[in-house]
């Protein structure tokens, strides 16, 4: 007898990802309120889905926490400001007018408990005036150094709720840098964990937030033609570039503690590489997608010292000129030491040892002051078996190069080669293109949007979890030690700036017979 499958809906284990999306009343407490993510990123985006269908339920209220000794209207006044430079949707008056006034401001310095008391207080009365339930979502956008504290003092206070299957829910979304080193990272988590459980904590990586990293997973699980080729037998090798044009833009201080390898590769590089590595889940519930995702990285054997000298390549930009415009080096930046040996340029060379990947390389390079802002997946496919071509003139074709765009122009590309009209054999390599702007019209939602939605709902499917999170730092600290080590195997290269990093960066490809994609 045949016995019917559950439907995706009803199986709690499959569901995940879903198109039902209600938000519950809730207040977010923003701490970290004055400060330059959330008026550029967290404030438009609460607007953007307050003025998204269906919107944000009419009494979201939103209470700003930071130091500085500003009122409710000095707030709004700044939040408002930020709505109109950053926000995707478009300001407008009457709307504004019913969002801000679920937005409050309360001073608290981080180390004050009376302050976390009063501000309890007002969550309690917010609830009463405006609805809200007890339900809270904390928010931390503040220097990661007060993520422990203000935890803590929230929990003495009496603001969390420690469960998930209460009335009402407290849950934690917090910022990267999560932690410095995998050591720093466990402890964060267990100090955490003491206040909210796993399960309300969001660790959030806005990468995951981006339409085309999700459309990764669409791609491969969503398509019959691309999973049975994403394996060895006809993949080459992938690359994960993430360029940024810009220097460190006055995070001198922060940069010197961080480097790229822990600003870029334990989070957004590593998210893209275990998306496009991982096997298909079972279904969308968020710990099937992350345990999948974890896998991989647990097959992503820590670099010994010797790898670290042949698989990495650090760069860090000098001064210069990009176009018309001079540029300071990044020793000359400041809250830089004048001889520092921060990296601001990695590439990496990842080796997943696994059945579908074994002896395909993933090739990772990310930097600052690049030649341009670019954040791409490209799979390149290895060639026919035998080139029927050879004797035509035609015999150096190109490989099919599958490339997912992430940022700008988010799209995917397929290269192939194609005949060019004419008596000769003569063959040329041509893009069969989809870009979303062109395809859907409008701008997606910001990833934001997206991240703060799900936690809103409770979906953490597209954040990392405790285990994520430390085995990323497994590999990054393996890399680092390396370089610590060996600083001679390694050492930091200078690059100019607006080039593609140092020069052993193409020698680190070269020497595998490969190139970087030109971008
Ligand atoms: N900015 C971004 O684009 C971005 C992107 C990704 C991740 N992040 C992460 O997000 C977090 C916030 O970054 P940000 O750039 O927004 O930082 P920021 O501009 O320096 O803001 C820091 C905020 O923390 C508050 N603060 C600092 N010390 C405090 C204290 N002792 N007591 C009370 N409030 C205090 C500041 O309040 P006052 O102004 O009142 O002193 C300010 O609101 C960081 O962890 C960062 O790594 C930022």
């Amino acid at each position: 007898m045949l016995v019917e499958n559950p439907s995706v809906v009803d199986n709690p284990l499959r569901a995940g990802l879903s198109e039902t999306r209600t938000v519950a009343p809730c207040i977010m407490v923003i701490f970290g309120a004055t400060g330059d993510l959330t008026q550029r990123k967290l404030l438009p985006a609460l607007y953007s889905l307050a003025a998204d269908q269906p919107p944000l339920p009419a009494n979201f209220t939103v209470v700003g926490v930071a130091r500085r000794p500003w009122s409710d209207e000095e707030f709004r006044q700044y939040a408002e400001d930020g709505v109109k430079e950053f926000a995707r949707q478009p300001y407008d008056p009457a709307l504004w007018e019913t969002f801000a006034k679920g937005i409050s401001y309360c001073q608290v310095e981080f180390d004050d408990d009376a302050a976390y008391r009063t501000l309890t207080e007002k969550l309690t009365q917010l609830d009463q005036e405006r609805g809200t339930n007890g339900n809270r979502i904390f928010y931390l956008a503040t220097p990661p150094r007060y993520y422990d504290d203000i935890v803590q003092r929230l929990g003495a206070a009496g603001a969390v709720e420690r469960t998930t299957t209460g009335p009402s829910f407290s849950r934690l979304i917090v910022e990267k840098p999560f932690g410095h080193d995998r050591e720093s990272a466990m402890r964060l988590n267990a100090e955490l964990n003491q206040v909210f459980k796993e399960d309300q904590i969001y660790r959030i990586d806005h990468y995951l937030g981006k339409e085309t990293v999700q459309n990764i997973l669409v791609l491969r699980f969503g398509n019959g033609i691309f999973e049975p080729i994403w394996t060895r037998e006809y993949i080459d090798h992938v690359q994960i570039t993430v360029a940024e044009s810009i220097g460190v833009e006055g995070r001198g201080g922060y940069y010197e503690e961080a480097g790229t390898l822990r600003d870029m590769v334990q989070n957004h590089m590593l998210q893209l590489t275990t998306l496009v590595a991982m096997e298909p889940p079972a279904g969308f519930a968020a710990n099937l997608v992350r345990d999948e995702k974890v896998k991989v990285l647990h097959a992503i054997m820590p670099m010994s010292i010797d790898e670290v000298a042949e698989c990495t390549v650090r760069g860090q930009y000098g001064p210069g000129w990009i176009g018309s415009q001079e540029v300071p080096g990044y020793r000359e930046e400041k809250g830089v030491a004048p001889n520092s040996p921060t990296d601001t340029f990695v590439a990496a060379k990842i080796a997943i040892d696994n059945w579908r990947w074994a002896g395909v390389p993933f090739y990772l390079r990310t930097g600052k002051r690049l030649p341009k802002r670019i954040s791409e997946v490209a799979i390149q496919f290895k060639r026919p078996p035998f080139s029927l071509f050879r004797n035509t003139g035609a015999d150096e074709l190109q490989p099919n190069i599958l490339s997912m765009r992430i940022q700008p122009n988010e799209g995917i590309a397929l290269k192939f080669g194609v005949k060019a009209p004419g008596q000769a054999m003569h063959i040329r390599t041509m893009n069969m293109e989809f870009l979303y702007g062109s395809s859907f019209g409008g701008e997606p939602p910001e990833a934001y949007e997206r991240l703060l939605l799900d936690c809103m709902v409770g979906d953490s499917t597209l954040f990392t979890r405790r285990d994520e999170t430390e085995a990323a730092w497994e590999l990054v600290d393996a890399i680092e030690a390396g370089w610590q080590t060996e600083p001679d195997a390694n050492p930091v290269e200078l690059y100019d700036p607006g080039t593609w990093g140092p020069r052993r960066a193409e020698e680190f490809i070269e020497r595998d017979g490969r190139s970087w994609r030109r971008l």
